[in-house]
């Protein structure tokens, strides 16, 4: 563990960076921290500096100037815009990756959390459960990169040491920011449509079940693996971690339970066949026992409060 941490989040702007930065400063409250984004700055009282993770001169200079320790890199193209661009998918996610473990090997940085997804999976990775470790044959350009990142993180940690931690998120659904591209996005539009009273027409099929988890269980998922005694971790690949599954049609019953009037209608795009590819479950089995995860949102809270949060966004939209 880390005495004083001075922490660079790559990717700060984000869906997921948008709220891993409060709840650094709330987990760590001495912490020195630096957000990064291609973006503009949206908010937060943290320095930040707009550039590009793929340029290793630009991250170098940053890591020296603030003497950072600790980086976060969240930057990447996800499943559904990496296959509309998939060389822009393979640069990004690995270039980043690379100039960051490599960071990490000549001593810059202490600590990396990066993280992979359940996009590692494929259609030969049993649907149900699927293990830590198991089939993993990815079908698109985003899985292929997620899943070389994980072998190269173990590589980079067994060969030079390099401190890399990571976990495979299922698809996040949160409240803070809009959705950046994934597959596993319909699940946050569907929000903002049913609290603005509008109706939604899913990219996915009805019966496509996920497993997917509210917000701030990732938040929290990626603080504390961060936190925990290198000793404890048997593994430098990314954790399975996981919350609950539904299918889109699921998830609309759920949302109809507080909005009666609520529609969902179905075209399934490109999306689909992604979806079918990645499992409906996973055994997060070996994160519970090695650092203690424990998801605390169920489908019904996260409905309850993904609604709530985006009405009063509604009704005051300048608090954020
Ligand atoms: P996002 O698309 O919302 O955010 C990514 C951020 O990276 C954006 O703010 C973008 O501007 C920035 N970025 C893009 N290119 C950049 C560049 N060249 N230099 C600097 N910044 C750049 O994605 P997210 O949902 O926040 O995901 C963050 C990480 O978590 C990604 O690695 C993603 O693969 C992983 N992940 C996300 C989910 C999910 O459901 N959101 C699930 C599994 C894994
Ligand atoms: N939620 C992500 C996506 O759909 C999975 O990594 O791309």
């Amino acid at each position: 563990m880390l005495n004083e941490r001075r922490i660079l989040v790559i990717g700060s702007e984000g869906q997921i960076g948008t709220e891993l930065m409060w709840a650094i400063g709330n987990r760590w409250p001495d912490c020195f921290l630096v957000g990064a984004d291609l973006k503009q700055k949206q908010s937060g009282a943290w320095v930040f500096v707009q550039l590009d993770a793929m340029r290793a001169g630009e991250l170098l200079e940053v890591v020296s100037e603030y003497r950072i320790n600790t980086v976060f890199l969240l930057a990447a193209l996800l499943s559904a815009t990496g296959e509309q661009a998939p060389d822009l998918a393979w640069e990004l996610n690995m270039q980043s990756l690379f100039h960051v473990l490599k960071m990490a090997r000549d001593g810059y940085i202490r600590q990396v959390f990066w993280p992979s997804s359940i996009a590692v999976f494929g259609p030969t990775t049993p649907r149900d459960n699927a293990a830590q470790s198991t089939v993993c044959e990815p079908r698109t350009v985003y899985g292929i990169s997620k899943y070389a990142g994980e072998l190269w993180c173990q590589w980079y940690h067994q060969k030079f040491g390099v401190d890399v931690r990571s976990v495979r998120y299922p698809g996040l659904i949160g409240y803070n920011a809009l959705p950046g591209g994934g597959t596993t996005d319909y699940a946050v539009d569907i929000f903002h449509k049913a609290v603005r009273g509008e109706s939604f027409t899913c990219f996915l099929a009805p019966d496509a079940r996920l497993p997917m988890m509210f917000m701030p269980d990732a938040v929290r998922a990626t603080l504390e693996i961060m936190d925990v005694p290198a000793e404890r971790l048997s593994t430098r690949m990314a954790y399975n971690i996981g919350a609950f599954s539904f299918s889109p049609q699921e998830l609309a019953a759920a949302i109809q339970r507080h909005k009666p009037d609520f529609q969902i209608s179905y075209a399934p795009d490109y999306r689909q066949k992604i979806a079918e590819s990645w499992p409906a479950v996973v055994d997060d089995s070996l994160a519970r026992a090695d650092w203690g995860w424990q998801p605390e949102y169920e489908l019904e809270d996260m409905v309850r409060v993904m609604l709530w949060e985006l009405e009063k966004k509604q009704v005051s939209p300048s608090e954020g």
